[in-house]
């Protein structure tokens, strides 16, 4: 296992098309790496010759009442398990130079924006498809992969890529969840012992609705309302539970076996997010 090559400074368009050989594959994080974020780096290692890794926590996708300044970090951490994944670089850039002073330009993607997350965080994912341009315009990366556990910015940046005409295939990986059923994500840090149980009932409610989908329930309201219940059940108050087309992101009112049930929901002041399938076979 070699380290990986650390690199802090902007590229000056290193990996211009014309100068390299091999395919490059990408995976962007904010770091704290877990075991959902090293799914997306051997998935990247097994389609491609070169495997870039940026770590940036941006400001740009962050409220003003929001955690940027608590978002935890552990650089040494991150590097051991890219190493132990195979990744030859971590980008991992400062955000001054990221953002130089005056920079006042943002990537609006507006239609699958709008619902869900991008209803309850103005300008999320402004500052998610502004970063990730800007990332693969640095690393000009063949292909890029991100995980189905942010749905709707994996529908977002694969409609950027493709209405900006950009050379990227934008790769979506499936959720990486612990043994109980609670989706990995750097913010479980966050969670009490308490609250870490509470929190099962995101997985829960989404596998209840599940479980009435491959019972013969196509009814909306009632696979919504099953994964209500399991959030009201361990006090977990609701931020949206929704079903809705896997592809635009609109709800739906009858589930189709590949409709989307997607939940954000506040375990204490922890805001945590799930989807799922509902006619997937778990
Ligand atoms: P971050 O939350 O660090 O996640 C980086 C990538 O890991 C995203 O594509 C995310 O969907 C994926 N991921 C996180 N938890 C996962 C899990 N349990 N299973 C599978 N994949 C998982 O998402 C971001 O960072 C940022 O918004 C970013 C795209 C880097 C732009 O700043």
């Amino acid at each position: 296992m070699s380290a990986p090559k650390l690199v802090r400074e902007i590229p000056a368009a290193r990996w211009s098309h014309g100068a390299r050989s091999g395919r490059v594959a990408m995976v962007p994080t904010m770091g704290y790496l877990h075991e959902g974020h090293v799914s997306l780096m051997r998935a990247a290692r097994a389609r491609a010759d070169k495997v870039v890794v940026s770590i940036f926590v941006n400001p740009l996708q962050f409220g003003p009442k929001e955690d940027f300044a608590s978002y935890p970090r552990d650089l040494d951490g991150d590097l051991a398990k890219c190493a132990a994944a195979g990744v030859d670089e971590v980008f991992h850039p400062e955000a001054q130079d990221f953002y130089p002073p005056g920079f006042q330009t943002a990537i609006e993607v507006s239609e699958v924006s709008q619902g869900l997350c991008g209803a309850r965080r103005p300008g999320h994912f402004r500052g998610v498809a502004t970063v990730v341009y800007r990332l693969f315009q640095m690393v000009q990366p063949d292909v890029a992969f991100f995980g189905e556990k942010d749905f709707q910015q994996l529908r977002v940046l694969q409609r950027m890529t493709a209405d900006l005409g950009l050379p990227i295939e934008v790769v979506g990986c499936p959720i990486v969840r612990e043994a109980d059923g609670l989706a990995m994500s750097s913010r479980n840090s966050y969670l009490s012992p308490e609250e870490r149980v509470r929190a099962l009932a995101l997985s829960r409610g989404l596998r209840a609705a599940s479980a009435a989908f491959a019972a013969g329930e196509r009814e909306a309201e009632r696979l919504v309302a099953l994964c209500r219940d399991s959030l009201r059940a361990a006090d977990v108050r609701e931020d949206y539970v929704e079903l809705c087309d896997p592809t635009t992101l609109k709800p739906v009112s009858r589930a189709e076996a590949d409709s989307r049930l997607l939940v954000a929901a506040f375990v204490g002041k922890t805001r945590l997010i799930d989807n799922l399938a509902v006619g997937q076979p778990r």
